[in-house]
């Protein structure tokens, strides 16, 4: 008699599947991040706007409006601090995710100036796990920096630093909590409590309670038609295989953990800062595209080896229209680094480069690219992590033939001289990263594709 089977199912826990291994993994290759390679200014805007209306969804992941995007379209001039740029393209919805931070004054004003420019804009989508940045925090940034003397970090004085700082003591307002009157009014005393005594010590006026109440629920009645969940959506989106592109701010050695740290900005502009400010897992992360410059820039204070503080610098900044869309500072200009560069090749796991503003290095004769750095030593491999070594750098040079050509109408890679092509070659040899995209001026058309393949994977 065969053995009568027991009525007992087994918890799902025992069930063991054994797993299809001839279906592969990540077939749909639909999601992108550009992210920034160096520290910021990459012109990553540009290539948002170009990517943006193959794209159903772009995202803003990280930052606020220490960012100035310029896109430069139909004759007209768009700067984007916190709307993506991919708002231009009405068939795509823009999201502002939940690492942000987000200036509600600001983020009005910039609709209200991109509709009065284009009324067809796209749709958009703000996370309500996103913080709001307050006056206080502006008013934080600047008391501290000023209190900093000469180790100030020379932020954008956007109250960034101090709102992610709240962040993280775990004291910040959320967009879903500002977009409800009674809940914002509850935790704006707290949280005021707190900031006044702060700025009391360091010599400000605390901020009045009702002043700001009264103005800031005006702002989030007009913003709390967009406030709402985005994780899921994005979620979904990645799961139909739709097209969804995360558009990076500042730059990979501005970021928190991976830049000239205390120089850096308080959030994660990295590839990885992706997946936390969006809620995509990393394995839906399908591929990084890393914005550069062919020289390199920096705004604010900090280590920068390459920087040439001389007539090189200065026919640079000046050809290149080097000042910030956000401070209108003068930045820091200087030579390529390419030991930085491969370093944030493979930190954001970079699968291509988009080589910007190789037009601006026009009549720069004698271009040189740093091939390595020497702490005193002799050459060393890696990134410094403190900024007494960053000081001590000696960048090492190669120099490479420039060229007098203009060539921001070329079309193709065959268009470009032989020593622009040189130059581009050196870049992906040295990196180990193809060049996926060239960039020769700002507008939308001076683009070159050279890999569409690198781009959508
Ligand atoms: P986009 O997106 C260049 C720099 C500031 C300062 C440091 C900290 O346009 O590339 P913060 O105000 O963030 O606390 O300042 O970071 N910084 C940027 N530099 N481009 C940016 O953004 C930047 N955002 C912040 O100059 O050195
Ligand atoms: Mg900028």
């Amino acid at each position: 008699m065969p053995q009568k089977h027991l009525n007992i199912k087994a918890p799902p826990v025992f069930i063991f599947e054994p797993p299809d291994r001839s279906k592969k993994e990540n077939t749909i290759m639909s999601t992108l991040v550009i992210v920034g390679a160096q520290w910021g200014d990459e012109a990553k805007g540009k290539i948002v706007d170009v990517l943006g209306n193959q794209a159903s969804y772009v995202v803003r992941y990280s930052g606020g409006n220490n960012a100035g995007h310029t896109v430069i379209t139909g004759g007209k001039t768009f700067k984007f601090h916190l709307l993506p740029a991919g708002i231009l393209h009405t068939n795509t919805l823009s999201i502002l995710a939940g690492g942000m931070a987000i200036c509600p004054k600001a983020l009005l004003e910039e609709i209200d100036r991109t509709r009065e420019l284009q009324a067809d804009l796209g749709a958009l989508k703000i996370s309500p796990a996103a913080h709001v940045v307050f006056p206080y925090h502006r008013l934080v940034d600047q008391l501290e920096e000023a209190a900093r003397g000469d180790n100030k970090i020379g932020t954008t004085s956007r109250g960034i630093g101090p709102m992610y700082t709240d962040k993280v003591q775990r004291i910040g307002i959320r967009m879903g909590e500002f977009v409800n009157p009674e809940i914002f009014r509850e935790r704006l005393h707290q949280v005021l409590e707190f900031k006044n005594r702060l700025i009391s010590l360091l010599g400000g006026e605390p901020v009045k309670f009702e002043d700001l109440y009264d103005e800031y629920c005006g702002y989030a009645e007009r913003l709390k038609p967009f406030v709402s969940d985005t994780e899921s959506v994005l979620q979904e989106a990645v799961r139909r295989g739709d097209r969804v592109l995360f558009e990076g701010a500042q730059g990979t050695f501005l970021d928190l953990d991976h830049g000239t740290y205390p120089y850096v900005t308080s959030s994660h502009p990295t590839a990885g800062g992706a997946c936390l400010g969006t809620g995509i897992g990393p394995r839906d992360i399908h591929n990084a595209l890393g914005v550069c410059k062919a020289y390199a820039t920096r705004v604010g204070e900090g280590p920068f080896p390459t920087e040439q503080d001389n007539e090189i610098g200065h026919q640079i900044r000046e050809q290149g229209h080097e000042y910030g869309t956000t401070t209108g500072r003068p930045r820091r200009c200087g030579w390529l680094d390419l030991v930085a560069l491969r370093h944030s090749a493979r930190l954001n796991s970079l699968s291509g480069l988009i080589i910007t503003r190789l037009d601006t290095l026009v009549n720069v004769m004698e271009l040189n690219v740093c091939t390595s750095y020497d702490l005193g030593n002799g050459p060393v491999d890696y990134l410094p992590a403190t900024t007494d070594e960053w000081s001590r750098i000696q960048p090492q040079y190669q120099t490479l033939p420039g060229w007098s050509e203009d060539i921001s109408g070329a079309k193709s890679w065959d268009d470009l001289p032989i020593n622009v092509q040189n130059y581009v070659r050196f870049i992906e040899e040295y990196t180990g990263t193809p060049a996926a995209i060239l960039s020769i001026g700002p507008d939308r058309d001076q683009t070159i594709i050279l890999r569409p393949d690198l781009i959508w994977a």
